[in-house]
């Protein structure tokens, strides 16, 4: 059945998952207004994302809560826009606190998961009241159980495991002895199974359940089979050293795909893969509820960044377009070569229009799309759907789906400063949410001042 369901997504071809929101004259009216290069964030298109993914999961026999992952996109904005449908908030830092604790988020809506867990950061998260907190090592789980003994209050603890699964995706985060959770068993003071028994043989404690996070931008989904399936084998472990042992909350973290450059399944046909064994776990252990945490699928095509091509040149059969944006807005194209579905227009007469492959101008077979930092890597890689056909100077070049992990990593390298998000709201204004630095609030943040 597993086989099945993959083999036909591979033979599926399906359209870009690219959105318009804006209209040319919208881009612009506003890119003459606020200047390029500049973020547009649709609102619509985030409450949408949240209930296409919650949707997905209608067939668990349990509640389904979606935990959103603030690492992914932490603009105040898009954090009230969720707030305001109810969602859970996936946090990793207490700076991540201190923005939800600022719009009033409530604690009962956030689950913690650190990966340094130190006392201090766990008082703090205590002494704020947040309860469901996902311990990652057994120095985490000690310095967790005193911090709730200093602020005297008793924590929902979840076990981070580490299911040690092969992993097909655009960033895995479950391997063999990595970085995050722990390993189910291996004897060792840093498994799952002797956590899991330390938190029983603790009378203040209480434990939660389970999570792991298998990697962003998942492309083969057994890695979920599997990893359910040995927590099965683990849980059945637990019931015959712990009395009445069943979890409460089981969460499988992130890792929905989204479209850039091959087409990705649907969140509901991923969910189908592996639903059996989730409501498996179900009949065999007791009701528990499941939360899908997601970041990249419940912002990423809701953003775009719309930059000018400021000079082109043309050599043997190559062209260059030279922006005004580069990597530092959107690292991840340098850093994991994300293909990001670009299109440039206004295209105002369609003879002129070129694709990809012949671009018009026979001679021409290549095409580059540079950015204007000073450095090799300051070259976007182009997507299959890219359409770069009015590629000419004065011209826009949007890039599509870009709202994940691309604000958060805005950098000044070169002296850059932080373009303007526009926000297009439901009811189809446009609001200014971020403003746009000066080059002398760098300066200052950059200790000019004391220079
Ligand atoms: C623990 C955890 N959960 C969820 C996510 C979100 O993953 P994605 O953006 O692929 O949904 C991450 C990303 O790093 C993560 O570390």
């Amino acid at each position: 059945m597993v086989e099945n369901v993959l083999q036909v997504f591979q033979n599926k071809v399906t359209l870009p998952q690219t959105k318009r929101f804006l209209s040319n004259e919208e881009i612009n009216i506003l890119a003459e207004r606020y200047g390029t290069p500049l973020y547009f964030i649709d609102e619509k298109t985030l409450h949408d994302k949240l209930v296409e993914l919650h949707h997905a999961y209608k067939k668990f026999q349990g509640d389904v809560k979606i935990a959103y992952s603030v690492k992914a996109n932490f603009n105040p904005s898009v954090l009230k826009t969720f707030m305001k449908d109810g969602i859970t908030f996936d946090l990793t830092s207490l700076g991540e606190l201190y923005f939800i604790k600022r719009l009033n988020g409530v604690p009962e809506n956030i689950i913690y998961t650190s990966v340094t867990e130190e006392l201090d950061e766990y008082i703090e998260v205590l002494k704020n009241g947040i309860r469901r907190i996902v311990v990652s090592s057994y120095y985490g789980f000690v310095n967790l159980s005193k911090a709730a003994s200093i602020v005297n209050i008793r924590p929902k603890i979840m076990v981070r495991i580490n299911p040690e699964v092969g992993v097909k995706a655009g960033v895995r985060a479950s391997y063999k002895n990595g970085k995050f959770g722990v390993p189910f068993n291996g004897g060792k003071i840093d498994s799952a199974y002797f956590i899991v028994k330390s938190i029983f043989s603790n009378p203040l404690l209480d434990f939660e359940g389970f999570h792991f996070h298998l990697g962003s931008q998942i492309t083969n989904f057994i890695c979920y089979v599997n990893a359910l399936e040995r927590l099965n084998s683990l849980i059945n472990k637990l019931k015959k050293v712990i009395n009445n042992f069943s979890i409460t909350t089981l969460d499988i973290g992130g890792g929905t795909p989204v479209f850039y450059n091959h087409p990705v399944p649907a969140p509901d046909e991923i969910a189908s893969i592996y639903i059996q064994k989730l409501n498996n776990l179900v009949s065999n252990h007791g009701n528990f509820t499941l939360m899908i945490e997601s970041g990249r699928f419940l912002v990423a095509e809701s953003s775009i960044l719309i930059s000018k091509i400021v000079n082109t040149k043309e050599y043997n059969d190559h062209k260059i377009i030279i922006l005004d944006t580069g990597y530092h807005l959107l690292l991840d194209a340098a850093l994991l070569k994300q293909q990001y579905p670009q299109e440039a227009i206004p295209c105002k007469n369609d003879i002129y229009k070129m694709n990809i492959e012949s671009k018009g101008n026979p001679s021409v077979k290549n095409i580059h799309l540079a950015g204007r930092l000073c450095d090799t890597l300051d070259v976007f890689p182009i997507s299959k759907v890219s359409d770069l056909s009015c590629a000419t100077i004065g011209n826009y070049v949007l890039f599509y789906n870009i709202g994940a992990y691309s604000l958060v990593f805005n950098m000044p390298f070169h002296c850059q400063t932080k373009p303007p998000v526009l926000m297009k709201t439901i009811d189809n204004d446009f609001k200014l949410i971020r403003k746009g630095t000066s080059y002398e609030e760098l300066f200052i943040e950059e200790g000019g001042q004391i220079a």
